[in-house]
């Protein structure tokens, strides 16, 4: 595997490598005062991020910091992007410093594509951090490995993905990954948070949530992207809350070993109530944990596949 791009372009063998991958890096530096593995030492990974990120950029730069890779963060606002360089010379500029890995959040669908198309006749591997509202492979293979954690296969488990899935990356990402991994999928969102063409999706729609609580393994709930929703949307914040959040009476609902996943940030009070977040049902601490190992085993997959892994 050279880049990772989506996860609609992940196989169920290559997804289930890279999560068992993460599985044994975890292991492997549990317990440890010290957390470096050497597996990627002498190699360079830059993070090149086009719009906000507190989770992706600080979780891949732990990642590779923790395999002893040199990593290297460069942000639109402090770098020639500023000055109206583009994004391919700014790619070309990277790989020809010395860069082995280019990791790269853009707002525009595809961007992460076209970087990788550029730098086709190089060795730097291209990691999609979310491109705009196409893709976010990275986050739905840390929600994978949350929903491994918890339930073990996901092979024939539900999963309800509940929100504004027409902004969301998350939503496309995971509706590829969860799909390939066996589990049925019910998207749960009002009919003008719904992209086009959805019913094509491998999916199942619904308009209403208290109706599909009670038969899911697990609840995701996405953020409502009102940055991406220039000319305003309906429903308004308090519709929005009162018609999907998940409270404590909908918590209720879901059976006792249901999971709780958001992928942050989170907009507590409106898709989700703390109560809900802070319980124990929720896994979302777990998610940002397990965004370490999966970036890890990535970037093993990419960097350093023929090395072994401890
Ligand atoms: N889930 C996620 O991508 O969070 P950040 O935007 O903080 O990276």
């Amino acid at each position: 595997m050279k880049h990772l791009l989506s996860t609609d372009g992940l196989d169920r063998d290559q997804a289930i490598a890279i999560l068992d991958t993460a599985d044994r890096l975890k292991q492997a530096l549990l317990g440890r005062e010290v957390r470096k593995l050497p597996t990627l030492r002498g190699r360079t990974v830059i993070t090149m991020f086009y719009e906000n990120s507190t989770r992706t950029r600080v979780s891949f730069e732990i990642a590779g910091k923790w395999m002893s890779a040199d990593v290297i963060n460069v942000s639109s606002s402090g770098s020639s992007v500023s000055k109206g360089e583009s994004l391919r010379d700014t790619a070309l500029t990277l790989q020809a410093a010395g860069a082995d890995c280019v990791i790269v959040r853009h707002p525009a669908s595809g961007a992460a594509h076209r970087l990788a198309g550029w730098l086709k006749h190089t060795n730097t591997s291209v990691v999609n951090a979310g491109d705009g509202m196409h893709e976010h492979p990275t986050q739905a293979l840390l929600d994978a490995a949350t929903l491994r954690d918890r339930l073990g296969s996901l092979d024939g488990r539900r999963v309800a993905i509940v929100g504004d899935v027409l902004h969301s990356r998350v939503a496309r990402s995971n509706v590829h990954l969860l799909t390939t991994l066996g589990a049925e999928v019910t998207l749960v969102a009002p009919p003008t948070l719904l992209p086009t063409g959805v019913e094509k999706w491998p999916v199942t729609v619904s308009h209403e949530i208290d109706s599909e609580l009670a038969s899911q393994d697990a609840v995701m709930l996405l953020r409502v992207q009102a940055e991406r929703m220039t000319g305003g949307f309906f429903p308004s914040s308090r519709e929005y809350s009162i018609a999907y959040g998940l409270n404590e009476r909908r918590l209720k609902l879901l059976p006792e070993h249901a999971v709780v996943l958001h992928p942050g940030p989170m907009l507590r009070g409106m898709e989700i109530a703390s109560v809900v977040a802070d319980s124990p049902q929720a896994a979302i601490t777990e998610q940002v944990r397990n965004g370490v190992h999966v970036r890890m085993a990535v970037l093993y997959h990419l960097l350093a596949h023929e090395e072994e892994t401890s």
